[in-house]
């Protein structure tokens, strides 16, 4: 199928009361598991790249590559940029077949921040392309991105509200206790503030920072409103163990068909628990 609107996948997944899972990927062969691994359960699917995997892998090449695979699969794909801070890599990644993006302008003061939403908003929309911002801060560690627990803030359901009215953006994503990368401790999510921020606000709410959160606080997001789910590390961690396991067992292994072949497949089995986890599987002729 040609790529989708995230938008519309988001906005049916909460009407459904699941989620669309979100992956972060790298190179091709995390393209390849998402995609697999979606296809096998019948679920449509986010695929999202930060601005350090652009760096990394190249607007073009993955525009294209993501743009091939959702046509040679009959799911419904979205291609998305998480966390990008800048105007024109949002305006190249337009350019290259993504169908949403994530303005990211957390690190400026709220008028500021709401001024580059805003111009971002203004822009996608006049090409129909759907934008993601955020409001409140998410810690962790994601790219060359760290907020520290102290700069991290939860989002102010009042906040969130205004927020979302000066911006004109299409999804909210919230912090309620999640982070960016693996915790430390079981990570305690505050269900009533995202109750209370979906009570006021408009627009589907976005979860980041799922990786490590247990299975049963993901389900009660996604049951007081949450309808995107973000996974990074998640998919980083298997990835990184398949390949150390291959040279453990041949410490002279050097066809990376081997090696990254294992990493695919060991990507692909997380993708798939996560989109059940997520309530999209076997939904995918339905959107
Ligand atoms: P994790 O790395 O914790 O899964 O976070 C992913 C995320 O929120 C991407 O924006």
């Amino acid at each position: 199928m040609p790529l989708v609107s995230s938008l519309e996948l988001i906005k049916k997944a909460k009407e459904k009361k699941v989620a669309i899972a979100a992956f972060n990927i790298h190179n091709l062969e995390t393209i390849q598991a998402v995609i697999e691994g979606a296809s096998e359960e019948r679920a449509p699917v986010i695929i999202q790249t930060t601005p350090g995997t652009l760096k990394h892998a190249g607007i073009e090449y993955i525009g294209v590559i993501v743009k091939k695979a959702a046509d040679m699969y009959n799911i419904p794909v979205a291609l998305h940029v998480d966390h990008c801070p800048s105007f024109n890599t949002i305006v190249q990644c337009i350019k290259n077949n993504y169908t949403s993006v994530m303005i990211d302008g957390a690190n400026l003061e709220y008028e500021e921040n709401v001024k580059l939403v805003k111009r971002v908003t203004d822009m996608a929309h006049a090409v129909g392309i759907q934008v993601e911002g955020e409001i409140g801060r998410i810690g962790g560690v994601e790219d060359d991105m760290f907020v520290n627990s102290d700069e991290a803030a939860l989002t102010i359901p009042s906040e969130a509200k205004k927020f979302v009215e000066d911006t004109g953006i299409d999804t909210l994503a919230i912090a309620i206790g999640t982070a960016h990368g693996m915790y430390k401790g079981e990570p305690k999510l505050d269900f009533d503030r995202l109750s209370a921020i979906e009570a006021i606000v408009d627009v589907p709410l976005v979860l980041h920072g799922a990786s490590g959160v247990p299975d049963d606080s993901i389900k009660e997001a996604i049951k007081r409103g949450i309808a995107k789910i973000n996974i990074a590390t998640e998919l980083k961690n298997p990835m990184a163990e398949a390949i150390a396991g291959t040279f453990a067992k041949n410490k002279e292994e050097n066809d990376p068909r081997n090696y990254m072949g294992a990493a695919r497949e060991a990507v692909k089995e997380v993708v798939k628990k996560k989109i059940r986890l997520c309530g999209s599987s076997g939904l995918a002729d339905e959107f």
